[in-house]
């Protein structure tokens, strides 16, 4: 289970700061439960300077790093694991691109977000990074491994 090329393979979602501020909590985790991703792990935390700067470790150097640690620090955030088949790379088509500004319409961001600084929602960008952020926000009992009656289609 979590085993990223499986079925049910697994990434970490976030809800930013904004996201929350702006009330959009229900309406994101929507897109991902009506897509058919399984719900595996959820917490609300407001992350220290420390924690954002080790999710966001391979960007250190970029010269964005310093504003996007304080934004991600700066209130709660919606911390989850989703998962299924493809649950990295589909996440990051709902989510839709970086930039709001080029994120296609019907993606999270296309719909309900403007700026780069302020895109609302953070997934994992591939499998290592997914194994990485998941063991940076959650330890592994916040985790819960169930079945679902849609897993398995009724015959
Ligand atoms: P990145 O990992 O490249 O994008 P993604 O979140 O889609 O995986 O960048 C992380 C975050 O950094 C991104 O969500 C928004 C912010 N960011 C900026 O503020 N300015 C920029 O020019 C870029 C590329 C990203």
């Amino acid at each position: 289970t979590g085993v990223p090329g499986t079925d049910k393979e697994r990434t970490f979602i976030a809800i930013k700061p904004d996201g929350v501020q702006r009330g959009l909590i229900a309406a994101i985790i929507a897109r991902f439960e009506n897509k058919g991703f399984k719900l595996v792990a959820l917490k609300m935390l407001w992350p220290t300077k420390e924690k954002a700067e080790s999710h966001y470790a391979d960007l250190a150097t970029k010269p964005f790093f310093k504003g996007l640690v304080a934004y991600f620090s700066s209130g709660p955030i919606v911390a989850m694991v989703w998962e299924g088949k493809d649950a990295i790379k589909t996440g990051r088509v709902l989510l839709g691109a970086t930039n709001p500004a080029a994120a296609v319409p019907g993606t999270i961001r296309g719909d309900l977000a403007i700026s780069v600084g302020r895109n609302i929602c953070h997934g994992s960008d591939g499998p290592e990074s997914a194994v990485h952020e998941i063991a940076n926000w959650f330890a592994p009992e916040e985790v819960s491994d169930y079945p679902r009656s849609l897993d398995e289609w009724i015959v």
